[in-house]
């Protein structure tokens, strides 16, 4: 009998090994990750490498609850989170329990992310004293990306590593469990694990977060360009491509499908039908 990971696991994080932490967005591809990861994100990244949008903007509820479903049926043991979207939770902090308790009962998932600028700090409290476990998101904030103009690593200058500083403490004192730290320089990474008592799980962060998360697209090369910070572990593009040629050769020159590959009347009238 497995055990679904739970909110401790990931919070002794902090003084154990890194978390490993991947985006999972359909069921079979969760299913194939899930021994391997500590973590699974339902990540709104999902409207860009799913969807094909060209920013987490348009993603909905509706999209997060679908994916969230799927995750959850392909896993059984990693702890899944799922992202709430833009327009989702900004308003107030009755907005933020109203959708974020709509993703815990229709997904089943054990938590939600919120990319938390300071002003989030209520929302997550607010979320945190009603039963939603929350992770914060801090710096590169891509759902804010119209604002900043541009996906941006952040903390250019002092200033910038203060807000983003000051990100990642807010969130702690809400009571998030843990942070996602994305765009920050190896100082500001460093600096904001050590000061929080919470993980921190880093995506073009470094090697000083308390665990790391990729989008899975990425890191399987299903893109033509992949940021500095992906390491490519995959080349996902080439092989569909190679297979899919290979398919339409063989459907052009009528090789496939072969005798093997086909239903067939035998001796006695009858077919090779499955039952
Ligand atoms: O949506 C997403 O995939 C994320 C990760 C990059 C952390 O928020
Ligand atoms: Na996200």
């Amino acid at each position: 009998q497995v055990r679904r990971k739970t909110v401790r696991d990931i919070i002794a994080a902090k003084t154990g090994e890194p978390l490993v932490c991947l985006t999972a967005y359909d069921a079979p591809t969760a299913a194939i990750m899930d021994p391997y990861c500590d973590l699974l994100l339902v990540g709104d990244s999902v409207g860009m490498v799913v969807h094909g949008l060209t920013s987490t903007v348009g993603v909905t509820m509706e999209m997060m609850i679908l994916h969230g479903q799927a995750v959850m049926r392909g896993s059984d043991r990693a702890f899944v989170v799922v992202d709430m979207p833009f327009g989702s939770y900004e308003t107030s902090a009755d907005q933020a329990f109203l959708n974020a308790s709509r993703i815990m009962k229709e997904t089943g998932c054990q938590a939600v992310k919120i990319e938390s600028g300071t002003y989030a700090a209520h929302q997550i409290k607010h979320l945190v004293e009603r039963g939603v476990p929350v992770m914060g998101h801090v710096g590169l904030r891509p759902q804010a990306i119209n604002v900043v103009g541009g996906f941006k690593a952040q903390g250019r200058d002092d200033a910038e590593r203060e807000r983003v500083m000051e990100e990642a403490r807010a969130a702690e004192e809400a009571g998030a469990f843990a942070i996602v730290i994305e765009g920050v320089a190896e100082d500001l990474a460093d600096k904001i694990t050590k000061t929080l008592s919470i993980p921190t799980i880093g995506i073009g962060a470094s090697a000083s977060c308390d665990g790391q998360i990729l989008v899975t697209q990425d890191m399987l090369g299903i893109f033509d360009w992949t940021p500095k910070f992906v390491r490519r572990y995959g080349d996902l593009q080439s092989e569909i491509a190679k297979s899919v040629k290979a398919y339409a050769r063989d459907v052009r020159a009528r090789t496939f499908p072969a005798e093997a590959e086909t239903y067939k009347l035998s001796g006695g009238g009858k077919a090779n039908l499955p039952k």
